[in-house]
């Protein structure tokens, strides 16, 4: 089979509307729609808003729709052929808070190119990744004014708080939001130049832990010795979590563990990895994690359980001697098939009781969780995406497993029963969620062709 290509007409309107695709995806990127800070609810509803408009100009039709938090923005593009099929496209428009500003080159909400790369706050999770969906879009609308499969575009402003609201909107929605599949760009490729098709994500329990001592902060010489100390106790307990082997130690936690796929296993191997590489790229000597495990098993097919906060005592400048009156972490576990949250949940419990020392109390409170997923990697939209990122980056993609999460993913295949493909732009080191964020703008280019030529390939 000859190699397939980004069809002429798309890639001529691409390759003359260049500019203006930047320069609108700057403006996107200029509001600061940060879900999880209430001071910015009218910035987040600008972005949406925003994002109504700019689907309208396009030949949608849009609404943003309220929920009980940030809302939805729903645009719909119903007039393929008859028996044409129909998808659904995934994204979301809110942001990461983009503390701590000092550490960012230039400012998080002005967007600037150097070296390549394109610097802003969510421009690769995940305006700009939306916004190749959105512009791959208009480019079949405006070369030929149709679109081979009806298309319905769906951005959340609530991914990076936990999409509190979005299962029940799915649900809800659910005979408006029929489709025949689900497209997701909100992850990354696995090196330069390597294109990919995700196979699994991990899940999350997240908590947050408290430890509550005596009525006040004491003095560590009157008192230190003779009252049980929250920081140290917090300690204690962070420490019985995992054993020597690095595994972790709370009673059931690996129960329901699935093996994963032989299939998936070798393929890992075969990919080019190299832990050197990896350590030097975060700054470590030393790797960490399960013992016998590579490194990428450890992130894509096992679970964890990390410490992502602690807050006790003292932390300013010198010394205060003082024995704190409270502690606090704030605890995640990623899972994997078929962990489930709610028993996770139950299970970290019930650890923490049987630990906690006498002389303080201790409470678990969960803040929010999501399934991990598997996909099952057969049908039409794989095919048609392999195809699809075969013209654009000019090599198939492989196959590769993520260790981040993306609730909504297992809601799509639960409620809507169709398979869920996911196909991202970012890169390793990338820095989502930290300071100077960015996407290459030559993946943007390339994905936006790869998004374009994939209505193509899955009509076909
Ligand atoms: N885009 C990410 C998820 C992701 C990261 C997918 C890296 C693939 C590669 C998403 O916006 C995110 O950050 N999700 C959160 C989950 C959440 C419940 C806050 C995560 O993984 O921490
Ligand atoms: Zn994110």
């Amino acid at each position: 089979m000859p190699a397939p290509t980004v069809p002429t007409d798309l890639e001529r309107w691409l390759a003359s509307n260049d500019q203006r695709i930047h320069d609108e995806l700057f403006e996107f990127l200029r509001i600061p729609s940060v879900s999880a800070r209430t001071e910015h609810n009218p910035d987040t509803l600008a972005a949406a808003h925003w994002l109504e408009r700019k689907l309208a100009a396009i030949g949608f039709t849009a609404e943003t729709i309220p929920t009980p938090g940030h809302p939805v923005v729903l645009g719909e593009w119903r007039r393929a052929p008859a028996g044409a099929p129909t998808v659904l496209v995934y994204g979301h428009y809110d942001v990461q808070p983009p503390e701590p500003l000092e550490l960012w080159t230039t400012p998080a909400f002005e967007p600037t190119i150097r070296d390549g790369k394109l610097f802003a706050r969510g421009s690769v999770d995940d305006k700009g990744q939306l916004w190749i969906h959105v512009k791959a879009l208009e480019a079949h609308l405006a070369t030929r004014g149709t679109l081979p499969c009806n298309v319905i575009l769906l951005a959340e402003g609530e991914e990076e708080v936990g999409s509190e609201h979005l299962a029940a909107f799915i649900k809800g929605h659910a005979e408006r939001l029929a489709c025949d599949a689900v497209v997701i760009s909100d992850s990354s490729m696995f090196a330069p130049g390597i294109p990919s098709i995700l196979s699994s994500l991990r899940g999350l329990a997240y908590f947050e832990i408290n430890v509550v001592g005596p009525s006040s902060d004491l003095h560590s010489g009157m008192y230190g010795g003779a009252v049980v100390n929250p920081a140290m106790a917090l300690a204690h307990i962070l420490s019985t979590f995992h054993d020597k082997k690095g595994r972790i130690a709370i009673k059931g936690f690996y129960d329901k563990v699935l093996p994963f796929p032989k299939a998936v296993l070798a393929g890992m191997k075969k990919l080019p990895f190299s832990d050197t590489r990896f350590k030097k790229d975060v700054g470590v000597k030393t790797l960490g994690g399960e013992a016998g495990k590579t490194t990428l098993e450890k992130l894509w097919t096992r679970p964890t359980l990390e410490v992502n906060g602690m807050l006790s005592g003292y932390t300013g400048e010198g010394a205060k001697t003082v024995l704190p009156a409270k502690a606090m972490a704030k605890v995640s576990c990623r899972l994997v098939p078929d962990q489930d949250p709610k028993v996770i949940e139950r299970l970290l419990k019930a650890h923490v009781k049987k630990v906690a020392p006498a002389g303080v109390t201790v409470t678990v409170e969960a803040l929010h969780g999501g399934h991990p997923w598997r996909a099952d990697l057969a049908g039409k939209i794989f095919d048609a995406a392999s195809r699809a990122l075969h013209a654009a980056f000019g090599r198939a993609p492989i196959i590769q497993g993520e260790g981040g999460s993306i609730p909504v993913v297992v809601d799509f295949q639960k409620i809507l029963k169709v398979p869920v493909l996911l196909v991202g732009f970012g890169l390793p080191g990338e820095n989502a969620h930290a300071p100077d964020e960015w996407i290459l703008v030559d993946n943007f280019r390339r994905g936006l062709r790869a998004i374009a030529t994939l209505w193509d390939e899955y009509t076909k």
